[in-house]
């Protein structure tokens, strides 16, 4: 080895010994006669001290290194004068003086200091090296790898095989787009990155191991957010013969024990549970973040009669009318900034009003009867000094404008305790999603997932009711065997109680628009393999860059991953997508234009 010890772990039990470390040059100052150099390795730093009149040869060469240039040295370390202590660092208490130094590789002036905080983004991941020497950044990708060894330790404990699924395979739809690969030996025919395990998890089950965990990479090319990267982490498993409550309890035992291992925090367990429907009504979010409240209140009833036009046609139309209703009067700005907001997800407005002297003030008061206003009032139970928000339209608008507002109003108004971790299970979601767009249903978790026992016959009528036009009424109301797990609004994993009987899945095909041929071209293997003796099976994945990034404090999973993409899905480090080779590309037999 170049040295004997880290640099930052040299301690009092160190005074008078002679050691050997090597590292970068964190900083350098000369305080005339007297260099002082802090050297840095994964450990910390050490402060190391060099005197012109001691050593003149090597304080001269030592005096031009530059900082974040490699070096080695050797010396004896003391403890440092009374008074230049540093409590904040564990060499702390002691400096190194230095007999002999060497420069090992010198480094240029960093295109950012370290130390700055408002560096672009852009330019941290051009040079994500030197972004990754920042402590709390190097620490979170630390924290990421004692989190893998925990989660492992976990599975493994409880008995769970860790199995490695293909990166190249036929695409197994999850919902987003895939990403090609043009195969060489097959003209023409492509790979798909697999977006998860799924189809292999549950072959597995078929084969008889019972339990499977893996930490994987999935692929998706989808548009980013900061919480979206196209590949990105999941720590997926699966098991036979369970039922949702086994799922549910395993996720709870493994964060549990995560949570503890890492970071010290003790969960309270089984997490709480909302139906989706609940939550919908209630937060207007599938994913609702619990650790305030500003609920949505339910006024519809109010306004069947209404005069307000606004109200009655969205009424009129199938529409409702829901609430928000906040503990303070907010600025005209704050107001006209919200409405902004409202319009920007959609809403043709955002009707408010406030409680002054007992008095309804609001743009639309003026379009209400009093028994209206009274209604309000006492369904919101707003008292003075409080506002209204009012949002009508389709469930699904309402939903999502007061879903939005609520979490901008949580946060505007300072609701929100950042210190705590609340998680939600949401269960019992719809099998079927309708697209309005395409005018036909679509599986709102994935196509391979059990329909509630007690609504296996609905499949059929439903199937029934599609062959004569009318597909929504029912669709909807048939409910999956799917559940979710939220921590402060964010989904950070989701899994499913699977279909294992052919029969059903054919079923699901269909009403899914997707005809035999079809099905047995894509899932073939997946049918064929049911046939053989598919065992009961179920299983979750955990979004692990997500997790890691609320786990440690980040807004973004960008911060949390060593070698993320942009928004765009570039990497700025080493440049792809990028063009290649004519030759490759006639190798794949490719053309482009
Ligand atoms: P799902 O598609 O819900 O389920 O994915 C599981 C979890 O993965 C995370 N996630 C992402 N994280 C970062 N970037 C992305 N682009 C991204 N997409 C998803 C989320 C999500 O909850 N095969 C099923 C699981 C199962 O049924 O067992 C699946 O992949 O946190
Ligand atoms: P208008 O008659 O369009 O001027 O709307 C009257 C008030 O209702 C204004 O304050 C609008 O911002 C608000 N508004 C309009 N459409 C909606 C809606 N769908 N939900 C809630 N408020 C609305």
């Amino acid at each position: 080895m170049l040295r004997d010890i880290y640099a930052g772990i040299v301690d009092d039990t160190f005074i008078g010994k002679w050691i050997r470390v090597a590292g970068w040059i964190d900083s350098i100052r000369d305080h005339g006669g007297v260099l002082f150099i802090d050297l840095r390795d994964k450990e910390g730093k050490l402060q190391t001290i060099l005197e012109e009149n001691t050593n003149k040869d090597i304080y001269d060469k030592a005096k031009h290194f530059k900082e974040q240039s490699v070096v080695y040295m050797e010396g004896e370390v003391r403890k440092r004068p009374e008074g230049t202590q540093n409590p904040n660092i564990k060499s702390g208490n002691v400096e190194l003086v230095i007999s002999h130094i060497e420069l090992i590789n010198a480094s240029e002036i960093l295109p950012f200091p370290l130390d700055e905080q408002e560096v672009s983004e852009e330019l941290r991941l051009k040079y994500r090296y030197l972004d990754l020497r920042r402590p709390h950044i190097q620490k979170a990708i630390i924290q990421r790898s004692k989190a893998l060894k925990i989660v492992r330790d976990f599975f493994y404990a409880k008995g769970f095989y860790e199995i490695e699924t293909p990166f190249l395979i036929k695409s197994t739809p999850e919902g987003a787009r895939d990403f090609l690969v043009p195969s060489r030996l097959h003209p023409g025919k492509f790979y798909a990155l697999p977006q998860s395990p799924q189809l292999f998890k549950q072959i597995l089950m078929i084969s008889g191991f019972d339990k499977y965990f893996q930490i994987v990479k999935c692929f998706r090319d989808e548009d980013l957010r900061s919480d979206r990267q196209p590949e990105f982490t999941q720590i997926d498993f699966e098991m036979s013969f369970v039922e949702e409550k086994d799922i549910m309890s395993i996720s709870e035992d493994m964060l549990s024990y995560l949570f503890y291992e890492l970071l010290g925090i003790k969960l309270n367990t089984p997490f709480k549970r909302v139906s989706y429907k609940e939550a919908m009504e209630r937060y207007g979010s599938d994913k609702p973040d619990i650790r305030f409240g500003l609920e949505l209140i339910e006024l519809t009833d109010i306004f069947r009669n209404t005069n307000f036009n606004v109200f009655k046609q969205a009424i009129e139309q199938n529409g409702i009318v829901k609430a928000i209703k906040i503990e303070k009067i907010l600025s005209r700005k704050e107001i006209d900034m919200l409405t902004e907001y409202a319009k920007g997800l959609g809403a043709k407005g955002l009707a408010w009003g406030k409680i002054e002297n007992n008095e309804f003030i609001s743009p639309i008061a003026k379009f209400l009867n009093s028994n209206e206003t009274k209604a309000i009032l006492s369904k919101t139970g707003a008292k003075n000094g409080d506002m209204i928000f009012f949002s009508a339209d389709k469930p699904k608008n309402v939903y999502k404008m007061l879903g939005n507002l609520r979490l901008e109003l949580g946060k505007l108004l300072n609701l929100i305790d950042g210190s705590k971790f609340e998680f939600l299970w949401v269960i019992d979601f719809p099998m079927f999603e309708y697209n309005e767009e395409e005018g036909r249903l679509e599986a709102m978790h994935h196509p391979f997932t059990s329909p509630s026992f007690s609504d296996l016959g609905k499949l059929e009528l439903l199937l029934d009711k599609q062959s004569k036009g009318d597909i929504i009424n029912i669709g909807e109301s048939i409910i999956a065997r799917a559940y979710d797990i939220v921590l402060n609004g964010v989904e950070i994993g989701g899994g499913s109680i699977r279909i294992h009987s052919p029969n059903v899945q054919n079923l699901v095909f269909r009403v899914l628009g997707i005809s035999e041929e079809e099905a047995n071209m894509k899932f073939g293997f997946l049918l064929e393999a049911l046939k053989y003796g598919a065992p009961p099976h179920g299983g979750l994945a955990f979004g692990f860059d997500r997790l890691m990034a609320m786990m440690l404090g980040f807004d973004s999973i960008r911060d949390v991953i060593a070698f993320p993409k942009t928004q765009k899905g570039t990497c700025m480090l080493t440049g792809a997508p990028d063009v290649v080779s004519t030759k490759q590309l006639k190798e794949l037999h490719i053309k482009t234009s």
